[in-house]
This record gives C-alpha cells, sequence and structure tokens, in this order.
C-alpha cells in the first residue's frame, strides 16, 4: 500500500512518509505565482515544516531572485535531472529560515532539459527528505506547466480579478483533474486552492475588476485566501526577502492568512473591501 502523504511533522521519523507536494500554476502569466510560492514555502517553513521549493521556469529564473539567493546558484534543477550535481549540492538552504531549501530553475534556452522521468526520480528523492515541496509552474499550459503539475498532491490556483486571468485559471482546473498522477492512476484527486491575487477592493467596487464572489462562482473550488496589490511585494521582491516576512504589510499578513488556512487554522478572509478614505483622500483622491 502506498504511504499515506499526510506531511504531518511527525511523519517524519515514520518511515516511508513522503513530502506533500504543492504546485502553484495559473495558466495565465505575470499573476503572482512565483511571488506565492516564495511566501507560501518561507510561511510554511516559519511554521517548523521542512520545506523545499523548487522553480519549473526553465530559461527565465526568477524564483532565486525573490528569495535572495542568487548568487548562491551553483548548481539548479536541471544539473540534479541531468547527473552532473547531487541534490545535496543543489539545494540551496536559506539564511533566515532553518527548515527552508531552494532549487533554482536553469538558465538553459533548452526548454527539453526537464524530463518527465527526470522531474519524477527528483521529486520522488526529494520526498524523502522534506514535508512539503512546493512547485513553482512556469506560465502557459505546455509543457513546463503540465510537468510541474503532474505530481501534484494539492494545487494553489493564482488567479487576478480579471477576465483573461479567470478563464486561463478554469483551463488550468480542467488539466488537474485530467492530465496529473492522481487523474491518471485513479489515486484520489488533486486538492484544488484558489488564491486570488493583486486583489484591489476599490476597482472592484467601481467595476472594474472581477469581486471574490464572481471568480469563486466561476471557478467553484475553495478560496484560500486574497492577497491585495500591495507596493510591499515589490519592495520586498526587489530586496530578495518574500513579502511573508514583511509583518507590516497587508500582502505579509494575507500570505500568513494563507499559510495558516492551508495547514487546518480557521481565519476569516480580510483586504476585501476599500479603506475608508478620511476627509483630504476623498477630496483628493482618485
Ligand atoms: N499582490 C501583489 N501586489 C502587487 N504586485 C504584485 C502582487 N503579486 C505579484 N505582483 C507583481 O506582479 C509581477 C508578476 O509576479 P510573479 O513573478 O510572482 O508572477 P508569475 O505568475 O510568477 O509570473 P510568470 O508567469 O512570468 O512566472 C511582479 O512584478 C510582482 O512583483
Ligand atoms: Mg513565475
Amino acid at each position: 500500500m502506498a504511504p499515506a502523504r499526510t506531511g504531518a511533522w511527525e511523519d517524519r521519523n515514520q518511515e516511508n512518509a513522503l513530502a506533500k507536494i504543492v504546485v502553484v500554476t495559473s495558466g495565465k502569466g505575470g499573476v503572482g505565482k512565483t511571488t506565492t510560492s516564495a511566501s507560501f514555502a518561507t510561511g510554511l517553513a516559519m511554521r517548523g515544516h521542512k520545506t523545499a521549493v523548487i522553480d519549473f521556469d526553465v530559461g527565465l529564473r526568477n524564483l532565486d531572485l525573490i528569495m535572495g539567493c542568487e548568487r548562491r546558484v551553483v548548481f539548479d534543477f536541471v544539473n540534479v535531472i541531468q547527473g552532473e550535481a547531487t541534490l545535496r549540492q543543489a539545494l540551496i538552504k536559506d539564511k533566515q529560515h532553518e527548515n527552508l531549501y531552494i532549487l533554482a530553475a536553469s538558465q538553459t534556452r533548452d526548454k527539453d532539459a526537464l524530463t518527465a522521468d527526470g522531474v519524477g526520480r527528483v521529486l520522488e528523492e526529494m520526498s524523502k527528505e522534506f514535508e512539503y515541496i512546493v512547485c513553482d509552474s512556469p506560465a502557459g499550459i505546455e509543457k513546463g506547466a503540465h510537468l510541474a503539475m503532474y505530481h501534484a498532491d494539492e494545487a494553489l490556483v493564482v488567479t487576478n480579478p480579471e477576465v483573461s486571468s479567470v478563464r486561463d485559471s478554469d483551463r488550468v482546473l480542467g488539466l488537474l483533474s485530467s492530465k496529473t498522477r492522481k487523474a491518471e492512476s485513479g489515486d484520489g484527486r488533486v486538492k484544488e486552492h484558489l488564491v486570488l491575487t493583486r486583489y484591489n477592493p476599490a476597482r472592484v467596487a467601481k467595476g472594474e475588476m472581477l469581486s471574490v464572489d464572481d471568480v469563486k462562482e466561476i471557478l467553484a473550488i475553495p478560496l484560500l485566501g486574497v492577497v491585495p496589490e500591495s507596493q510591499a511585494v515589490l519592495t520586498s521582491s526587489n530586496a530578495g526577502t518574500p513579502v511573508i516576512v514583511d509583518k507590516a504589510s497587508d500582502a505579509g499578513l494575507a500570505y500568513d492568512d494563507v499559510v495558516a488556512r492551508f495547514l487546518g487554522e480557521e481565519r476569516a478572509h480580510r483586504f476585501l473591501t476599500a479603506e475608508k478614505k478620511g476627509l483630504l483622500g476623498r477630496l483628493f483622491g482618485p
């Protein structure tokens, strides 16, 4: 019988405990997958869970920048797949968080460098070491995105409150229920979570963007969290620290809620309505 994939800390001590594999996916590009992967993985590690985050975006290395470890990348995911480095050599241990490791993407232009077999082998090996493996998917629904989602147990479907993003997320949901290991082997289904990012309540109120309820109704998957559009995201990524570390920021708190809910805590959703402006804001605001 296959070992249970509960991923709880105690399970590390049991033989054959396997990591829970979580893909961060979207279809549409530039919606906040890498931002979400970095904060989600960091949040899990901050709560004591041994976590690795893998950048599947071959050719467009990005995660290492947001995690602030770009100068420490010696070997990457493709090197491990091709046997040029061991996992131990390629995994970068985060400097701030004890339980956090990063596997960077390759800069190679060869999009075929990731193979289904190779990815499977590396994930299997990592599964013995980690509680959670977070897979940061590239944009689109082509091979790279497919490889990132194939082994997933759970999926964070990152969506922006706009029609094109919601439509692409809907296509991704179709793939999660048909083109994954779980779907193909009949071993249950990938558990889907909606993460609505770059949410701007003021623009929603003006009818310029879809509301949380609109998106929930169209995609019909459970809402894990809403991350507001926030200047703090850019400031944090420029500084090489995932925004979840910034507990004074709205986006940081929203990601902290996402992680807490993922781990089973009940937390009310916040940042869903526009802040009431003071008199000056009302007089001079947009
Ligand atoms: N909540 C947010 N508020 C403001 N800006 C954000 C937010 N989330 C992400 N961004 C910005 O959006 C841009 C795209 O984010 P990110 O790189 O995480 O997206 P992605 O989905 O990984 O993109 P790609 O599909 O190219 O991999 C970045 O400039 C990032 O700083
Ligand atoms: Mg990305």
